[in-house]
């Protein structure tokens, strides 16, 4: 597992646990608890909430899953990476440190590792700005950063919260099948040393079926979706965070960081899914 920098210190592993979807309903909790626990103990050490899903019952039942394998004595809480979100609607000065304790309360926490501002909304961006590094300075997170942020809101950001050099990461769709965000995004974050975070890397699962991908996945005795992810992986400051309840699929993915793709393969599924050509809006699930 290859670890990547964030601005201003510390590093991430390039591939973690998703967690939409999960924390939906009581009959599912848990499997999914069981399922997060699961990713513990395989390795996993970054896991992505938000307030958002589930209405908070991804968090708690993450907060639980952790718990139980500090408890165990399988995990450090130090060694395990966090990230939450806040809605944008809750992203006001007050609203954004009232959700933060919300979700720390949830995720059974003193800190959260990485805190986003989920996506663009109606409070001022400096506003928000203010209220993340408020919570960087309390302790109560360790970073901040932004997802579904364009190149252009990525400038908005950078001319209204001070630069924006200590926003750690910015979390957008993209796939070996959405590839927009490589046209101009990608490169504006690299040249400030700050990782994108690729959600839904596997089409929410579509790609496992993708028939292109099968081709070179039966090559390599791989499958699909972790050829999916190492193309993901294949860019040098990506992070992705697959969701999966299933263990085979928790197991698969986790293999995948340790996939490398051959110019060859690469250069297959850019004949597959091509890479843009033009800035075409950021692409949002
Ligand atoms: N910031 C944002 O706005 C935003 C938006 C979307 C997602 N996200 C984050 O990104 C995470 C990942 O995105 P996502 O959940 O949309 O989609 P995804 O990770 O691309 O796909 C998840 C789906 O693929 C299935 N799957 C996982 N591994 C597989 C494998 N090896 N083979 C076949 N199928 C597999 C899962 O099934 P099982 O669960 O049944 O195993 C699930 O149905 C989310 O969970 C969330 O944490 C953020």
């Amino acid at each position: 597992m290859r670890y990547l920098d964030l601005p201003g210190g510390s590093s991430i592993p390039s591939l973690g646990l998703g967690t939409w979807r999960m924390g939906e309903a009581a009959g599912h909790r848990k499997a999914e608890v069981s399922a997060v626990r699961a990713a513990i103990d395989m390795g996993y050490r970054l896991i992505d909430t938000a307030e958002m899903y589930g209405e908070g019952g991804a968090e708690e039942l993450v907060g639980q899953a952790v718990a139980d394998a500090i408890r165990a004595g399988d995990v450090r809480r130090e060694d395990l990476f966090i990230v939450s979100k806040v809605y944008p609607h809750n992203a006001s000065r007050k609203g954004t440190s009232a959700a933060c304790a919300r979700s720390l309360a949830r995720l059974g926490l003193d800190r959260i590792d990485l805190y986003l501002l989920h996506w663009r909304g109606e409070h001022p961006l400096a506003e928000t700005c203010d209220a993340l590094r408020t919570l960087a300075a309390q302790g109560r997170i360790r970073h901040w950063g932004v997802s579904n942020f364009d190149t252009d809101d990525m400038e908005e950001l950078a001319d209204a919260g001070g630069d924006a050099a200590d926003c750690a990461v910015n979390q957008v769709y993209f796939s070996a099948g959405e590839r927009g965000a490589e046209f101009s995004l990608l490169p504006w974050l690299r040249k400030r040393g700050m990782p994108m975070m690729a959600y839904s890397p596997i089409d929410q699962g579509s790609l496992a079926t993708d028939a292109g991908l099968l081709k070179i996945a039966q090559r390599l005795d791989v499958t699909a979706a972790q050829v999916a992810l190492a193309w993901v992986l294949s860019r040098p400051t990506v992070v992705a965070i697959p969701k999966a309840v299933r263990e085979a699929h928790l197991r698969e993915n986790l293999a995948a960081a340790d996939l490398e793709l051959s110019a060859a393969d690469l250069a297959e599924i850019d004949s597959l899914h091509p890479p843009p050509r033009r800035k075409s809006p950021l692409a949002m699930i």
